[in-house]
C-alpha cells in the first residue's frame, strides 16, 4: 500500500494482515542468505537469482516488497544493497536476527499457527495437534534436527542480547554465589564475573547443556550443577531465572520458584528475567511474542501482577522491578 494511501480504518486493516506476507519474505529472504551476498557489494537480483539459483523476477518482487518496508534497498536497475535493517540479517552481524527470521517463518512454526483457531478454542497448545508433538523439541529430535540448529540458535542470539543490558540495570556486589537457573552455556554468568570478580557463577543446567557448556568454558571460568530444576536446586544466594518462566505454565512456574525457596541462603533473591507485560502499553512485540507461547507451549508472557502472584505462591514477595535496557526486566523476589 502506497505511503500517500490515506490511512482510513480500512486501509490499515489491510495493512495489518498483508503482514504475514512481509513477514514470511523476510524468512526466505533470511534463509537465502541475501544479506551476506550483498554484504561487500551491490548485487543485480539477476545476479543474485544465478548464485541462489532461484527465479529471478521471484526474487525482484521479494526484494522489493521488504525494500518497501526499508528492509534492503532497491534501485531502478534492481540492485540490491543492505539497508540499516537488513544489516542484521547478516549471519555474524553482532545482535543478528536472522536465526530469528529462519525460525519465524519455518514451516513447522506456521503449521503450528495454522492450528491457532484450535488454541482460542481450547487455551491449549496447538503443537500436538499440528505437529503430531506436545513437546516440540521432541520433533526437533525425531524429526527435524536443522529445524532444532535453526531453533537453539535463534533463542542464543535473541537471548544473549540482552545480557549486558541485564547485568548494566542490576548491582549484584552484595552476592556471593549467582546461580543461573537453565542458564544455558552460562554467557549471562560470564560477564557478571566479569564485572564482580569475587562472585562465584554457578550454572545449572540438565545434562547435555552442562556438556555443551563445558566445551566452551576453555577458561574454566564457571562451576557447574547438573540438575533438572523441577526435582531440585542447589544452595545459592542469588538465584537468576531467565527467559526461562515464560516457556512454563503456572503451575510448572511455581514448581522451580519452589524449588529455588527450598535451597535459598535466608538473606537471598531470586532474579526473574523475562518481559513484562503492560496491560496499558501497546506493545506489539511482547503481545505477539505471548501468542506464540500460547499455541506453541500454552505458556505465557505475564504481568507485574502475574509474576508477584508466581512468587507469593512459592514463598517470595516481589521487592522490586528493574527495568534493563533491553525488552527484558528483572523482577527481584525475596524470601517471605
Ligand atoms: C529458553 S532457554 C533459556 C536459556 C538461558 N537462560 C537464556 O536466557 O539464554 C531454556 C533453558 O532451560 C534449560 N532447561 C530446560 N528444562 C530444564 C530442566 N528441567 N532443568 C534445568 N534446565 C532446564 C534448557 O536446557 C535451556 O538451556
Amino acid at each position: 500500500m502506497s505511503n500517500t494511501t490515506q490511512k482510513t480504518p480500512p486501509n490499515h486493516m489491510r495493512e495489518i494482515l498483508s503482514q504475514m506476507v512481509l513477514s514470511r519474505s523476510l524468512s526466505i529472504a533470511a534463509e537465502l542468505g541475501i544479506a551476506d551476498l550483498v554484504a561487500n557489494q551491490p548485487k543485480s537480483t539477476l545476479q543474485l537469482s544465478q548464485e541462489l539459483k532461484v527465479n529471478e523476477n521471484a526474487l525482484y518482487r521479494l526484494v522489493r516488497v521488504l525494500a518497501a518496508q526499508g528492509i534492503f534497498e532497491l534501485d531502478k536497475n534492481k540492485m540490491v544493497s543492505n539497508s540499516e535493517i537488513s544489516d542484521f540479517l547478516m549471519e555474524d552481524m553482532e545482535g543478528s536476527q536472522r536465526n530469528f527470521a529462519r525460525m519465524m517463518g519455518s514451516p513447522w512454526m506456521w503449521k503450528i499457527f495454522n492450528d491457532l483457531e484450535y488454541s482460542i478454542a481450547t487455551g491449549d497448545s496447538a503443537s500436538k495437534k499440528a505437529i503430531g508433538y506436545e513437546n516440540f523439541f521432541e520433533y526437533f529430535k525425531q524429526e527435524s534436527p536443522k529445524d532444532g540448529k535453526i531453533f537453539s540458535q535463534s533463542m542464543s542470539s535473541f537471548s544473549y542480547s540482552f545480557d549486558q543490558p541485564l547485568v548494566n540495570a542490576y548491582d549484584f556486589s552484595t552476592c556471593k554465589q549467582v546461580t543461573d537457573v537453565g542458564g544455558a552455556e552460562g554467557r549471562l554468568l560470564k560477564i557478571i564475573k566479569n564485572q564482580y570478580p569475587s562472585i562465584k557463577p554457578v550454572l545449572f543446567e540438565l545434562p547435555h547443556a552442562i556438556e555443551q557448556a563445558k566445551q566452551n568454558d576453555t577458561e574454566g571460568i564457571l562451576n557447574y550443577e547438573e540438575g533438572d530444576f523441577f526435582n531440585s536446586i542447589a544452595a545459592s544466594d542469588c538465584y537468576l531465572i531467565k527467559y526461562i518462566l515464560h516457556n512454563w505454565n503456572d503451575e510448572n512456574c511455581i514448581k522451580i520458584l519452589q524449588n529455588c525457596r527450598k535451597s535459598i541462603a535466608p538473606n537471598g533473591r531470586v532474579l526473574i528475567m523475562d518481559m513484562l507485560i503492560k496491560e496499558d502499553e501497546p506493545q506489539v512485540f511482547e503481545k505477539s511474542l505471548d501468542m506464540v507461547m500460547l499455541v506453541l507451549l500454552q505458556s505465557k508472557e505475564r504481568t507485574k501482577e502475574e509474576f508477584e502472584e508466581l512468587l507469593n505462591k512459592a514463598g517470595f514477595k516481589l521487592n522490586a522491578v528493574y527495568p534493563t535496557a533491553s525488552p527484558l526486566s528483572i523482577i527481584e523476589g525475596i524470601p517471605i
